[in-house]
């Protein structure tokens, strides 16, 4: 392969780079992981355009943008790719659909399986499929398959997989996801649980599945039959976005954007956290999202917003409701190590809303902060969450229900 005149490093010491860190960060934890991830030449499957070091970096590459900008398909980020193929214990011989394709992560996924394994890697886009099947031959894995569909339908004609890995964000679980896989097998998905997404790994059980780890990410939504679309209001053109993940969520927009246009409630939590404390502070958003009341997360442009909406995260940001007020989740530095949660409102409920989500930040402080975190369950329609388990939050959808329960105070899950 040519290379390229913004490579830094030759491909091989940049692979080898990058894999050291993803060991030494934690996220390569198997020697049959790391062994992938030594081999499959990433830049292959980045486009032509993409450096040797943007390639080898534990970061996104966006493969293709609709027009307006919004990645359509990307390479995963390493370390959850790494994430990924840990939780899904993949044994030489396995089985495994891949879906939503670009060919890296399906030749990873090969190098685990081994020769007597099967990877068949299915895409809803023909380029992505085009070009998938290009890097897959030229890196040494024609004996991938990558097929071109809408993985709604799964894909029977290799069926069943020992492990299903969706990298696409997904908001339900089609049946035919469920028939393909074997009765022991794993299902790793990135569900989208009131505008939270959370890649769960997913084992049967009875009737019903239950994920054993939950893990904060992002992927670009999921096209096709399987598209259950948020309501996305722009407040304020594109520089502040309201989305709604929820049909009974009930807002003014007109209400809310004027409400932009008056003073900010500015109130902060007791409640801090620091640098080493990172890991604890992932649950704090799905315990808000949890809540029974109206909710949406906030997407900020940070520059453009500066000074009028300073959201916790700009992309994803937890905000209570009512009709025509909101308070979104704030976080100011303290120092060097400290930060301090708290919560910004507007609208003439701004005082209640701000109260209201100190308030729950004190509980997760409290009861949930250093706890195993919520117990996650997805009910295929037609079977119901045990009435004892008493989710605080039932996400109905087209096929399924996603129940999410968090333990009582001082209680295991
Ligand atoms: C994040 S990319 C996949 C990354 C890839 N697994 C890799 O090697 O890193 C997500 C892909 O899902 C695809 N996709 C979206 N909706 C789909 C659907 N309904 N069926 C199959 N693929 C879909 C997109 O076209 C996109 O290429």
């Amino acid at each position: 392969m040519a290379g390229n005149a913004l490579d830094a490093l030759p491909a091989d010491e940049a692979r080898t780079r990058l894999v050291d860190q993803l060991r030494a960060n934690g996220w390569i934890t198997s020697p049959a992981v790391e062994a992938a991830f030594r081999r499959v030449p990433r830049h292959l499957f980045a486009p032509a355009d993409v450096s040797i070091d943007a390639a080898y970096t534990d970061d996104v590459v966006i493969t293709k943008r609709r027009r307006d900008g919004r990645a359509t398909s990307s390479i995963s980020a390493p370390w959850l790719q790494a994430t990924m193929l840990h939780a899904a214990c993949l044994q030489p011989g396995a089985r495994v659909l891949e879906i939503g394709s670009g060919g890296y992560n399906a030749a990873l996924i090969a190098e685990v399986v081994g020769p007597h394994g099967t990877v068949t890697s299915i895409d809803i886009d023909p380029d992505v499929t085009a070009h998938a099947r290009a890097a897959l031959d030229t890196a040494g894995y024609p004996h991938v398959q990558a097929v071109t569909a809408d993985a709604v339908d799964g894909w029977p004609g290799a069926a069943p997989y020992d492990a299903i890995i969706v990298t696409v964000e997904a908001s339900d679980l089609p049946p035919a996801w469920l028939d393909q896989l074997t009765p022991t097998g794993v299902l790793i998905a990135p569900l989208r649980i009131r505008g939270m997404t959370r890649c769960l790994t997913l084992r049967r059980h009875e009737d019903h599945l239950v994920a054993t780890a939950a893990l904060q990410c992002g992927f670009v939504p999921m096209q096709g039959d399987g598209h259950t679309p948020t309501r996305r209001l722009a407040l304020r053109g594109d520089d502040v976005v309201l989305i709604l993940d929820d049909t009974t969520t009930d807002v003014h927009p007109e209400a809310l954007t004027s409400a932009l246009h008056t003073p900010r409630l500015d109130t902060w939590s007791p409640v801090t956290i620091t640098m080493q404390d990172g890991s604890s502070f992932e649950s704090l958003h799905l315990w808000l999202a949890s809540q029974p009341r109206p909710f949406g997360t906030l997407a900020v442009n940070r520059e453009r917003a500066a000074g009028l909406v300073d959201p916790q995260d700009r992309f994803v940001c937890p905000t209570l409701l009512t009709t025509d007020s909101l308070a979104y989740l704030a976080m100011r530095k303290l120092d060097d190590t400290t930060w301090q949660f708290g919560a910004h409102g507007f609208g003439p409920d701004a005082s209640t809303l701000t109260t209201d989500m100190l308030q729950l930040i004190t509980v997760w402080n409290h009861d949930h902060r250093h706890g195993p975190g919520p117990h996650i369950t997805v009910h295929p329609t037609g079977t119901e969450p045990h009435a004892s388990d008493r989710p605080q939050l039932l996400v109905a959808r087209r096929h399924a229900t996603i129940a999410v329960t968090w333990p009582a105070p001082g209680k295991p899950r």
